[in-house]
């Protein structure tokens, strides 16, 4: 598909039907989304692809499904065939900045932004626009209790879960969602040269 047509196309989905998806396709996403950049090319970034419906279950239930279910919306979480829960490592980035070739003065750079979590934003576009560009839709979810789902996934202490991707065949009404608020004009947004 056409780039410009993906990222127009690409709307957080939030009403799956019950079909899967194919490992294939799921590897496709993957592989297009580990192709994002990162700081230093630190590679922090980390990704567990969750396909069992009794664990998408725990991690609708950590995520508050049942508060999308009282508003009247689908459950849309558990019953998204695949989550990508998408992970940064923040030591992985220290550890590349402590190489001889980003030391400043001998030092470690003083760190403007976590750059670990702009990465993870990053892989989390490309995941959501490669979604669509297999004909797919795909949601983005954030998951407050993390101390469970890391334990429920065993994510190791140094790996941080930044949230869910979730894929699937779209169907149906789509919850708007904070999209029904409308988009804001581009003045607003945009400015040239200078603020
Ligand atoms: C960091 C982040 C966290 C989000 N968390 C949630 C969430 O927990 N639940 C949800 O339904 N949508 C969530 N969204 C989706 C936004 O509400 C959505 O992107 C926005 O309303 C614009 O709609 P669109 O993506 O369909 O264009 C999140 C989006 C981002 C970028």
């Amino acid at each position: 598909m056409d780039f410009a047509k993906v990222v127009r196309k690409r709307r957080m989905i939030r009403n799956y039907a019950d079909e899967t998806v194919d490992r294939a396709t799921v590897e496709r996403i993957v592989d297009l989304a580990l192709r994002g950049p990162s700081a230093g090319f630190s590679q922090g970034q980390y990704i567990v692809v969750v396909t069992d419906e009794e664990t998408r279950r725990d991690i609708a239930a950590l995520a508050d499904e049942e508060r999308y279910a009282a508003l009247g919306l689908p459950r849309w979480i558990s019953g998204a065939p695949v989550h990508i829960v998408v992970c940064t490592s923040e030591a992985d980035y220290h550890e590349r900045y402590n190489e001889p070739d980003k030391l400043e003065g001998g030092s470690e750079i003083d760190w403007p932004v976590p750059y670990w979590h702009v990465d993870a934003g990053a892989t989390m576009m490309l995941l959501l626009l490669a979604a669509v560009d297999e004909g797919l839709g795909a949601g983005f979810f954030g998951v407050r209790r993390l101390g469970g789902l890391k334990e429920r996934l065993g994510i190791p202490d140094e790996v941080t879960p930044v949230g869910v991707v979730t894929i699937g065949h779209p169907r149906g009404e789509q919850p708007r969602g904070s999209a029904a608020r409308g988009r804001k004009d581009r003045s607003h947004q945009v400015r040239w040269e200078r603020w």
